[in-house]
């Protein structure tokens, strides 16, 4: 309805009304040259997040200290919300806030102190033609003073433009930080997405032995993950391959199946290597299979821990997976990311949770 009305009030007055999507170019910004005003009453616009680079993360002096707080005039968030796309015009403000007190009533952490910058960037094919994707530059933070500067011109490509058009992930700006973006992208224009309960980011943590936990898709990690195509792989042997393993079984440490009964581990190269390395965390792809056996010395099943992301996350980031079986895939322990029972006990030594003793005994 309200983009009806737009458009004949764009046929009454003549106003330019040219935007594919119907809407009204309302323009945030002034551009003389290649220069660019100040933009005024930002913060009536939609807030985007406050990504953080404290000075003392970063040898004491961050890039752009310290809070960013990132703003987008409501015309560009409503259209991105309907279309997932920048449009002609659209203008995001950093305005750079100081950490104050590292200290306060809620507990230790980073708590914004003063006004210090103001940097923005806009997207304009009719004053920045040969910018790559149309982007422009600029920062109003002035070095010698407290006052901002009224005007800036545009930075050279590679000052800005060029990181933001290797990193960012949404057409030069970094949605990735910005939950509210990604919240809003493509959902449709009438849809309120902070009105929905979704919490697409809590990632689940699952009951101590739910052998339903979740496995990451679309990998492409050495040992498959899912269920059917894993229990075939360990079928198979295809990680005896593997040039770090036991060369024979040890009595295990741990309940897998039984303390004391025999087991033999085999590492596949990442895993090998970041352990070699004495690495904090594994690397995503490290992946680990012991061998359990019976106590007649069979082969009575497999337990499996692959890495499916750099971080740790408390378990999270491992792919926990034990089958106490050699010909029967549903005879599960526990799969999937971030089994508490498998990780209760793995936090409790070792190296970001493998435990076997390495280099191996044998
Ligand atoms: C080395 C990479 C890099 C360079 C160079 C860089 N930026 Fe950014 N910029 C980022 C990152 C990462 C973010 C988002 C996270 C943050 O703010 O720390 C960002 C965010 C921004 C934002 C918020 C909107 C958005 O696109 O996400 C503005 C405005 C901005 N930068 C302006 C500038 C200006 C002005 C310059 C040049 C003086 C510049 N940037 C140079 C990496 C860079
Ligand atoms: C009560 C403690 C405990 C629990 C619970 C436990 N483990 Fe272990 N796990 C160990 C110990 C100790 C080792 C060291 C090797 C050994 O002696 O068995 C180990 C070794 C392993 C290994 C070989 C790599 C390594 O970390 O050394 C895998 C794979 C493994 N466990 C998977 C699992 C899975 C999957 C679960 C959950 C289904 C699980 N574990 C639950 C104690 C435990």
């Amino acid at each position: 309805m309200k983009k009806v009305i737009v458009f004949i009030m764009c046929g009454l007055f003549l106003v330019s009304c040219n935007n594919s999507s119907g809407y009204e170019e309302v323009t945030y910004f002034t551009v003389n040259g290649d220069e660019l005003q100040r933009p005024t009453d930002y913060r009536k616009w939609v807030f985007v997040g406050t990504p953080t680079t404290p000075n003392d993360m970063n040898n004491g002096e961050a890039a752009f200290p310290e809070f960013h707080n990132v703003y987008i005039d409501p015309q560009s968030y409503q259209e991105w919300k309907e279309t997932g796309k920048w449009r002609e015009g659209t203008i995001l403000v950093k305005e750079l806030v100081s950490v104050g007190s590292k200290a306060a009533a809620s507990g230790n952490g980073y708590f914004m102190g003063d006004f210090i910058g103001l940097e923005a960037t806009i997207k304009s094919k009719k004053h920045f033609p040969d910018e790559p994707g149309n982007w422009a530059y600029f920062s109003f933070t002035n070095p010698e003073g407290k006052e901002l500067k009224n005007t800036a011109s545009a930075f050279g490509t590679n000052d800005c433009n060029a990181c933001h058009a290797a990193n960012a992930k949404d057409d030069f700006v970094f949605t990735q930080y910005y939950p509210v973006l990604r919240a809003a992208k493509g959902i449709g224009a009438d849809v309120i997405p902070e009105n929905s309960g979704k919490r697409e980011g809590t990632k689940k943590v699952v009951g101590v032995w739910d052998p339903a936990a979740p496995t990451p898709e679309g990998l492409d990690t050495e040992i498959p993950l899912a269920k059917e195509s894993l229990f075939a792989y360990l079928q198979s042997g295809a990680y005896k391959k593997f040039k770090t393993q036991e060369k024979e079984m040890h009595p295990s440490q741990g309940p897998h199946t039984q303390i004391g009964l025999p087991v033999r581990v085999f590492m596949n190269d990442a895993i090998a290597t970041s352990l070699a390395e004495n690495r904090d965390e594994h690397p995503l792809g490290a992946s680990i299979v012991k061998e359990m056996f019976n106590d007649k010395g069979e082969l009575a099943g497999w337990a499996v821990m692959v890495k499916t992301q750099d971080e740790t996350e408390k378990g999270l980031g491992w792919f926990w997976y034990e089958v106490t079986s050699t010909t029967d895939s549903n005879a599960l322990a526990a799969m999937g990311n971030g089994v508490q029972g498998c990780i209760s006990c793995h936090h409790t030594g070792g190296r970001d949770l493998v435990r076997t003793q390495f280099p191996f005994n044998n």
